[in-house]
């Protein structure tokens, strides 16, 4: 049988980073992100008893895609083989979180192919295994994972707010995110960072319940710092940003516009504003090419 999926990369506000166990990619902390509207990959999942073998579009992991067809291969009882067809809206790699879109778009598109009827809750965590925040890009809106699960805070046109994100790089990163999640304990601000983000998240769950944008931005610039500080006091360390990177951060913190910025395991600046601001941001920034993210709704058959 045959399905196709479309999933939303998503942008975390209280990042995911460390995982207590690798293999089943649970994580440290809870982390609370929103789908975004202009980066999606959509993916088509075929599997027959004509197949001989496996195959996945050119240009992607094909080994961690099989591995995840394998666990749901796993579920179903079937060895038919597959036909995988993925294609991302926007650059791989590039700390867009084409891992989150991609490893949810497969997990629902094979789910289906598969003939298996399982609940969001079941999407998420199987979406969780094949790659962490990808189970953040199963539910709508803005999206909290906490454990084995995740799901959503609030549907996405709760708050209309934009995540407008300014390309400085679209090369692969050297080390991908997975691989940092393994050293992230030899970083000594690490615990630290634990300790700290349970209020963390209360102050973000404040500022959505009361749409308080300035408590928003000030939360999500504090934990995007406080992650590339573990980043880049691990061993090895790992550094995310270039030179166009930090510049666009003065920009940002000079508030000419009323704006704050996160950064994932990649350069590009994502600069979240209020929707009455989204003007103001892109004028401000028009030497540069951007990316204009709406909240989004979650993964989906198309
Ligand atoms: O899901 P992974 O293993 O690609 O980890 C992604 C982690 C960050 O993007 C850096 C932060 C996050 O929570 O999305």
């Amino acid at each position: 049988m045959k399905a196709t999926a479309v999933a939303p990369a998503n942008i975390a506000f209280i990042k995911y980073w460390g995982r207590k166990d690798a293999a089943l990619r649970l994580p440290y902390n809870p982390s609370i992100s929103m789908n975004l509207s202009g980066c999606f990959t959509t993916t088509t999942v075929e599997f027959s008893k004509k197949f001989s073998t496996d195959t996945v579009s050119e240009g992607f992991n094909s080994k961690r895609i099989i591995e995840h067809i394998d666990r749901l291969r796993n579920i179903a009882k079937t060895d038919e083989r597959v036909h995988v067809v993925t294609n991302n809206n926007f650059p791989t790699s590039a700390g867009i979180a084409s891992s989150a879109s991609g490893f949810a778009a497969l997990t629902v598109a094979a789910v289906f192919a598969l003939g298996l009827r399982l609940s969001e809750k079941e999407l998420t965590e199987l979406a969780r295994l094949g790659s962490g925040s990808a189970c953040r890009s199963i539910p709508d809106g803005f999206v909290k994972w906490d454990g084995e699960f995740a799901y959503s805070l609030y549907p996405q046109d709760y708050w209309d707010l934009r995540d407008i994100i300014v390309i400085v790089g679209t090369t692969g990163k050297d080390v991908s995110s997975s691989a940092g999640h393994d050293t992230v304990e030899t970083s000594p601000f690490f615990k630290k960072r634990l300790e700290e983000i349970p209020a963390r998240i209360t102050r973000l769950e404040t500022a959505f319940a009361r749409k308080d944008f300035q408590q928003l931005g000030e939360v999500i610039e504090e934990d995007c710092l406080d992650m590339h500080h573990v980043m880049q006091t691990q061993d090895p360390p790992l550094y995310y940003w270039n030179t166009e990177t930090v510049k666009i951060m003065e920009l940002v913190k000079k508030r000419m516009v009323p704006a704050y910025f996160t950064i994932d395991a990649g350069p590009n600046v994502h600069i979240m504003c209020e929707g009455k601001d989204e003007k103001k941001v892109t004028n401000y920034f028009k030497q540069y090419k951007m990316i204009i993210n709406k909240p989004a709704q979650g993964a989906h058959l198309i």
